[in-house]
């Protein structure tokens, strides 16, 4: 039988894609932290980095740890797929996948629509927003959480900051599901080719809006990217900025759901948490935070070693892909105490791992963060009452590194 103990007993319990990993994955994180921090999968072929300090020592040195490869975890394309994407643009490198000095230039093209006070310049757009899809199901008693509110709030504002508006919501969100779907491991053929489909049509429709932008240009994200310029570099292309949307579209909407999803469940899991933001809204910001430490929706992405490296005696050769579970650095004790709890009001919660860190960290932080507070501010204050469905269980979503719900059931006895 094999050891339980050390980093071959860590990697035999390490398979996000079993069932029953959801429920133990903290144990194995704990495990990790106690006897073999950086340990090697053979199942997936990847060396998993889980200390805080480790996380970040890769973060900060994209020369040694290259994001040629940050989420792709899939195997080589079936043919089948590869002619599907020859229709379309195919996959063009930008941000996240993507090293300086190229990198620089993507997000200086893209930054300023991000800033914070782009962003807090949406905030009664978010508010408005949140409360119109409460209103849409408040007199029900019951609701699906996710797809009646965390779903729809984040691609209903990511949709308005592209320009595109809401007629073609549900498209967005099965382009949205497939476009993760992929970065999975262990997809059926069949799925695959669907999700390759799914890319080309995205493709094709965001293609003919550029084209329209550059005709008639709007006040929208759509229009600053055919506009975009920065002095000395090349203009964008057509496959760099669909790459670009893609990535806002995907990294901007099942993160966020997912975030709100695990934010109410924390917070209903003891009903004396959920009393206390109904009781207290200043507390909803540290709850974001919180609940992003515990309960990180994106766990890990991935790197590429350039060279061969040593964490902690541990020697990992050039070429291997490591991931960095920014969830497990999320509870490691030597950076956070008692890490296991929710704690409210802790301290040092905003440094968590949750958005990455360094060139890559995450784009869309500050509109994340606006989005949860103000989805906390108005389900504490239309919904005091929110409880779990007693008849329906939650389910969770399959995916090798995304945390969150694709069912979350609740119920309530009076509203506002
Ligand atoms: C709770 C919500 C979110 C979470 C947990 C999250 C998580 C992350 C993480 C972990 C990274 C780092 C990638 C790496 O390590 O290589 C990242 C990058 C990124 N995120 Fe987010 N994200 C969220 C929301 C958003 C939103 C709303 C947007 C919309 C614009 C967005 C856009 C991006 C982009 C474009 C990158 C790539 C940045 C770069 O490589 O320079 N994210 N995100």
């Amino acid at each position: 039988m094999a050891d339980s103990s050390g980093a071959e007993g860590v990697a035999a319990r390490y398979n996000p894609l079993d069932p029953g990993y959801s429920s133990e994955i903290y144990d194995v994180f704990a495990q990790a932290h106690r006897e073999a921090p950086v340990f090697f999968s053979p199942l997936y072929n990847v060396w998993l980095i889980t200390k805080y300090d480790d996380i970040w020592t890769v973060l900060k040195d994209p020369k040694r740890f290259s994001s040629s490869m940050s989420t792709n975890v899939a195997a080589k394309d079936p043919d089948e797929v590869i002619a599907i994407f020859k229709e379309g643009w195919g996959q063009v490198s930008t941000l996240v996948t993507c090293d300086p000095p190229a990198h620089n230039r993507y997000r200086g093209l893209i930054n300023k629509a991000f800033t914070p006070r782009r962003v807090n310049e949406r905030e009664e757009f978010i508010r408005s927003t949140a409360s119109r899809l409460v209103d849409a199901f408040v007199d029900e008693g019951e609701a699906d959480l996710i797809w009646n509110f965390a779903y729809p709030l984040p691609m209903t504002i990511i949709a308005d900051i592209l320009g595109v508006g809401d007629d073609d919501l549900d498209r967005f969100k099965k382009w949205s599901d497939d476009l993760v779907a992929r970065l999975s491991f262990d997809l059926p053929k069949e799925r695959l080719i669907e999700c390759a489909r799914s890319l080309v049509d995205f493709q094709k429709y965001f293609d003919g809006l550029l084209t329209e932008r550059e005709a008639n240009p709007r006040d929208d994200m759509l229009s600053d990217l055919v506009r975009a310029r920065i002095e000395g570099a090349e203009p964008l292309n057509r496959g760099e900025m669909l790459s670009m949307i893609q990535q806002m579209l995907v990294a901007g909407n099942e993160t966020t759901t997912g975030l709100i999803g695990n934010m109410v469940s924390l917070l209903l899991e003891k009903r004396e948490r959920w009393e206390a933001l109904c009781a207290d809204n200043s507390l909803a910001a540290g709850v974001v935070e919180e609940a992003l430490r515990m309960e990180t929706p994106v766990q890990g992405l991935f790197r590429v070693t350039t060279e061969a490296v040593e964490f902690d005696g541990v020697k990992i050769p050039e070429g291997a892909q490591l991931q960095l579970l920014y969830a497990a650095g999320n509870r490691d004790e030597a950076e956070f105490e008692n890490a296991r709890q929710f704690d409210m009001k802790r301290g040092n919660a905003a440094a968590h791992l949750a958005f990455g860190g360094g060139a890559h960290f995450c784009l869309g932080a500050s509109l994340a963060r606006l989005e949860a507070r103000i989805a906390l501010e108005t389900l504490t204050d239309r919904l005091p009452d929110l409880r779990f469905a007693i008849d329906q269980a939650p389910h969770r979503v399959a995916h090798f590194f995304m945390r969150g719900f694709e069912k979350l059931p609740v119920e309530w006895g009076s509203a506002k």
